[in-house]
C-alpha cells in the first residue's frame, strides 16, 4: 500500500542520513517529490548534483540524460542512480550519435574543416541538455557546448562569439525559438534532414545558414497549439500565458512570454496580485502549482492532461527499492558515463557552467 511505501522511503532515508541525496525534477509526481532534498529544473539539478559532496549515492528522480548528467558532474565516488531505468526521454533519443557523426561529416564537406584566419571555426555544436552523454561528449571534442532552456540564448551568444555558425540539436523548437528572439531570420535556420545526405539538403541553404536545426521534439510539448491559447484568453480575460520553449514557434509568439520549468515557478510567485495563468508545460508542474498558489487561477492550456510518460516511470516502489538496497550495501541502477566519452562531455557542461550572459 502506498502508507506501507511512505513508512518504508521515510525509515531507510532517516537511517541514510547524509549518505544519500534525492533529487527531483519539476515534472515528477508529487508521490515522488515529497520525498526529493532538491526539486528543480534540470539546470538547477545538475548544479545540485556537485553540491552535495559528502552523499555517497545520488538518487536522480528524472530521466535518463539527467543522471548522466549528475554522472558527470559528480566525484568519481558517488554513485549516481535511476531508480527505472526505462525513464529515457523521447526527444534525447532523438539525436544518435551516429546520425549526428555523419551530419558533422557531411557539413564539414560543405563547410571546410578548421578555423580561419581570425580563429572562427566555421560551425559549432550546441546541444540541449535533453541529449544523451555521448552527444554531449561529441560537442565537448567538436568546441561545443551544452545549454538548457534556462540559459539557451546566453550559450548561443558563446557560440557565435567562436562559430560563423551554430548546429543545434536535439530540439528543433528551442533552437528555433531562441535564434528568433535572437533576431536571425528563419530562412538562415534550415533544418537538417538525417534522411537525404548531402545531396538531399539544400547546399545553398547550408552556406546561408546561421543555425542548422535537428529534427528532434518534445513529444509532451509539440500538443500545445495556438487555437489552446485563442480559447483561454477568450474565456479568462487577463490571462498569461507562459509555455516552455520546446514549444513549437507559432504557440510561443502567441504566448505573453516563455522560459524553463523554473522561470515558470518564479513568474507564479513573483505575481503580488491574483493572476490568470495558462501554463503550456507538463501536467504534473502545472498541477503541484495550481495547489501551492490558490490565490491564483493556473491550468493547463492542454485539457487532456499531458504527462511526460518516461517521467512517470519513476514510481515510490522504484525509490524504496534504491534506498533499501543502499542500506544492504548495494547499488542498483547505477547509471555511469564511460571515460573516453565522460571526459569530454564534462568539458561542454563545464563551459556551459562558465558561460555567463
Ligand atoms: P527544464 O530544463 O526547463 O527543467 O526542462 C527539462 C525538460 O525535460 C523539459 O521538457
Ligand atoms: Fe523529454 Fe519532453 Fe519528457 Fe522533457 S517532457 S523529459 S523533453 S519527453
Amino acid at each position: 500500500s502506498s502508507e506501507e511505501l511512505d513508512r518504508r522511503i521515510r525509515a531507510a532515508k532517516a537511517e541514510l542520513g547524509d549518505r544519500v541525496m534525492v533529487l527531483g525534477h519539476f515534472y515528477q509526481r508529487d508521490e515522488v517529490v515529497q520525498y526529493a532534498d532538491y526539486v528543480g529544473d534540470s539546470f538547477q539539478l545538475a548544479t545540485a548534483a556537485t553540491a552535495r559532496t559528502e552523499a555517497e549515492a545520488i538518487i536522480f528522480c528524472g530521466v535518463h540524460f539527467m543522471a548522466e548528467t549528475a554522472d558527470l558532474l559528480s566525484t568519481p565516488e558517488q554513485a549516481v542512480i535511476l531508480p527505472n531505468l526505462a525513464a529515457g526521454c523521447s526527444m534525447a533519443d532523438m539525436a544518435d550519435i551516429d546520425q549526428v557523426e555523419e551530419c558533422w561529416e557531411q557539413l564539414m564537406e560543405v563547410y571546410g574543416e578548421g578555423e580561419d584566419a581570425d580563429g572562427i571555426a566555421p560551425i559549432v555544436p550546441v546541444t540541449y541538455m535533453n541529449s544523451s552523454a555521448a552527444i554531449k561528449g561529441f560537442v565537448g571534442r567538436h568546441g561545443g557546448i551544452v545549454c538548457t532552456s534556462s540559459n539557451a540564448s546566453t550559450v548561443l551568444q558563446w557560440a557565435f562569439e567562436r562559430g560563423r555558425r551554430v548546429l543545434f540539436f536535439p530540439d528543433q523548437h528551442l533552437g528555433r525559438n531562441t535564434a528568433k528572439a535572437m533576431g536571425i531570420p528563419l530562412e538562415q535556420m534550415p533544418m537538417w534532414n538525417p534522411r537525404k545526405p548531402l545531396g538531399g539538403n539544400d547546399e545553398q541553404a547550408l552556406h546561408e545558414a546561421q543555425v542548422v536545426l535537428w529534427h528532434g521534439f518534445c513529444s509532451v510539448h509539440k500538443r500545445f497549439t495556438t487555437d489552446q491559447i485563442a480559447k483561454a484568453r477568450a474565456e479568462h480575460p487577463g490571462v498569461r500565458v507562459i509555455v516552455h520553449p520546446e514549444c513549437p514557434m507559432p504557440v510561443v509568439d502567441a504566448a505573453d512570454e516563455s522560459g524553463s520549468t523554473d522561470y515558470i515557478r518564479k513568474a507564479i510567485e513573483g505575481a503580488t496580485e491574483p493572476t490568470s495563468f495558462a501554463i503550456g508545460t507538463e501536467i504534473n508542474l502545472v498541477q503541484r502549482l495550481a495547489a501551492q498558489h490558490p490565490q491564483h487561477t493556473i491550468f493547463c492550456l492542454d485539457p487532456v492532461v499531458c504527462p511526460c510518460s518516461t517521467m512517470y516511470r519513476i514510481h515510490p516502489g522504484y525509490l524504496a527499492w534504491a534506498l533499501e538496497s543502499l542500506l544492504e550495501g548495494e547499488v542498483i541502477n547505477r547509471i555511469s558515463v564511460g571515460q573516453d566519452v565522460a571526459e569530454p562531455a564534462r568539458f561542454a557542461l563545464e563551459r556551459m557552467l562558465a558561460a555567463k550572459p
